[in-house]
């Protein structure tokens, strides 16, 4: 344990340092903590990256931050999901380069799972819910079905990154480790936390969450550029060769990290960073809007986005800016060392949400409105920075469909209902008669896990093993 003397000496210079930024009310309860309760304080007051904040707090918390109108905008250029006949001949050489470079062993996944999920409101890490409506697998189930069964086809080791943060780190490790890694070698998977930020209330105070803690939240996920460097993840994926991160989200049951397509389309192109944008589904859908400025590439929040662009049409009468971020990405690994070591500093969003609070008399209060300032950076941010970025359009249908909401729209209903739609496609592209309603819906819950199939070209392979399916009927193929 800590001596009282060393406790006391950078209890002094925190002190010093907080009072200088009329922030000392966080010691407000110091005299009751224990010693282990005053060491970990400590620890996280010493942690806070005072050098960024002081003019955040300014600029992003006391005050809205000025977001800058966007210049002169264009759609982005974007290679389309089917290619028109004169490009047939690229996209089948893009695929073959994609499915050299797994079998080569040069490919990482990534899944970015430090976020709190606070609109879903599942307890727990949400790569722990539940998704598929046969079997009940959960999201890190399926992604390590499909990094197994990557390994499997393209006869290689697959490194899988995992991005937690310390809000949800402890349980998804014992997650993992309860599930025996879900039978990969646990070599291949690297899990790594990102940094954590404290969150203030709106007159730029430091929140407790307790009377020896600061209320603290990760810091976007565009936090992951750092945390893969500093977490020696990135050293680990060089030593194996790997060239290429395939970036995903925790939420997306349907995403393809391992599709051969973008993979080579990435590599072939010399591009840095990839993005897959999926048609918006109405003008004002709120997707990030992926556009061109001066010849980069950017992603333009739809808040921040101009009614008059989004609604505008170009001379066949077609949306002009039809490109909805997808937030699937590929990485150079070169890139994102570059990134990472210069000093280029991602712009910070301000998020207002509801955070727990101990109030002046120590009680742990749970507001029922937004009352707190959390700081985030996206990771598309860097996008300008990457030299060729490839802008892929995708069938939103195929790899898609994000669960963010309790109910509604980016739901677990909708992630149901898409998975089992894409089963049918596949199932019926096969050649397989399936049960349908009058109006043609899937007439049964037939989901195929990665083991059965990657993508609809795996599922001929399997199409002897699929039984006589009814109406009504839940069937896993795996
Ligand atoms: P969201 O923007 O959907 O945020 O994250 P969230 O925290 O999961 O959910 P809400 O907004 O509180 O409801 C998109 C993806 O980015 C990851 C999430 O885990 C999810 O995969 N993420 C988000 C991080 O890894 N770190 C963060 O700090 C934020």
């Amino acid at each position: 344990m800590e001596s009282t003397q060393s406790i006391d000496s950078r209890f002094s210079s925190c002190q010093e340092q907080l009072s200088s930024r009329g922030q000392a009310h966080v010691l407000r309860f110091w005299d009751g903590l224990t010693i282990d309760e005053k060491a970990s304080l400590l620890g996280e007051l010493e942690a806070v990256p005072w050098d960024v904040l002081d003019d955040l707090i300014l600029t992003h918390i006391v005050n809205q931050p000025v977001v800058a109108a966007p210049g002169d905008l264009e759609p982005a250029k974007v290679f389309p999901c089917h290619p028109p006949e004169e490009r047939k001949a690229e996209y089948e050489r893009a695929i073959e380069v994609g499915e050299q470079k797994l079998r080569a062993g040069q490919v990482a996944a990534m899944t970015v799972a430090g976020g709190q999920g606070s609109r879903l409101g599942f307890d727990g890490p949400k790569g722990m819910l539940p998704v598929t409506p046969v079997g009940s697998y959960t999201l890190f189930e399926l992604f390590a079905q499909m990094v197994a069964a990557a390994q499997q086809k393209y006869e290689t080791s697959i490194p899988w990154c995992v991005m937690t943060s310390e809000a949800n780190h402890a349980q998804t490790l014992a997650y993992f480790e309860s599930k025996n890694w879900f039978g990969l070698s646990p070599d291949d998977v690297y899990m790594f936390s990102q940094q954590m930020l404290p969150a203030f209330d709106l007159a730029g105070k430091l929140i407790m969450s307790s009377r020896s803690g600061l209320a603290l939240a990760p810091n976007g996920h565009g936090g992951s550029i750092k945390a893969l460097v500093d977490s020696g993840t990135l050293a680990k994926l060089k030593a194996r060769s790997v060239t290429v991160i395939s970036y995903f989200q925790v939420d997306n049951p349907l995403v393809k990290p391992f599709e051969p397509l973008g993979i080579g389309l990435h590599v072939s192109t010399g591009s840095e960073m990839a993005i897959k944008v999926i048609p918006k589904a109405d003008d004002l859908e709120r997707v990030g809007n992926v556009c061109s400025e001066q010849g980069r590439v950017r992603v333009v929040e739809y808040s921040d986005f101009p009614e008059a662009l989004a609604k505008s049409r170009d001379a066949n009468g077609k949306r002009r800016f039809d490109s909805g971020n997808a937030a699937i990405h590929f990485f150079d690994v070169d890139f994102v060392e570059r990134v990472a070591g210069r000093s280029f500093q991602m712009p910070y969003r301000r998020a207002v949400k509801a955070v727990s609070y101990v109030n002046e008399s120590g009680e742990v209060i749970v507001p029922s409105e937004p009352n707190a300032v959390k700081l985030e950076t996206f990771v598309f941010d860097v996008l300008p920075l990457a030299n060729n970025p490839l802008v892929l359009e995708i069938d939103r249908g195929e790899e898609f469909s994000p669960v963010k909401n309790a109910s509604g729209s980016d739901s677990l209903d909708t992630a149901h209902r898409d998975l089992i739609a894409r089963s049918y496609r596949w199932l019926t592209a096969a050649g397989v008669s399936l049960p349908r309603s009058a109006d043609k819906k899937p007439g049964a819950e037939v989901v195929i896990m990665p083991s059965f199939a990657l993508d609809a070209s795996d599922v001929s392979r399997g199409t002897s093993e699929v039984p006589a399916i009814g109406a009504g009927e839940q069937v896993l193929l795996q």
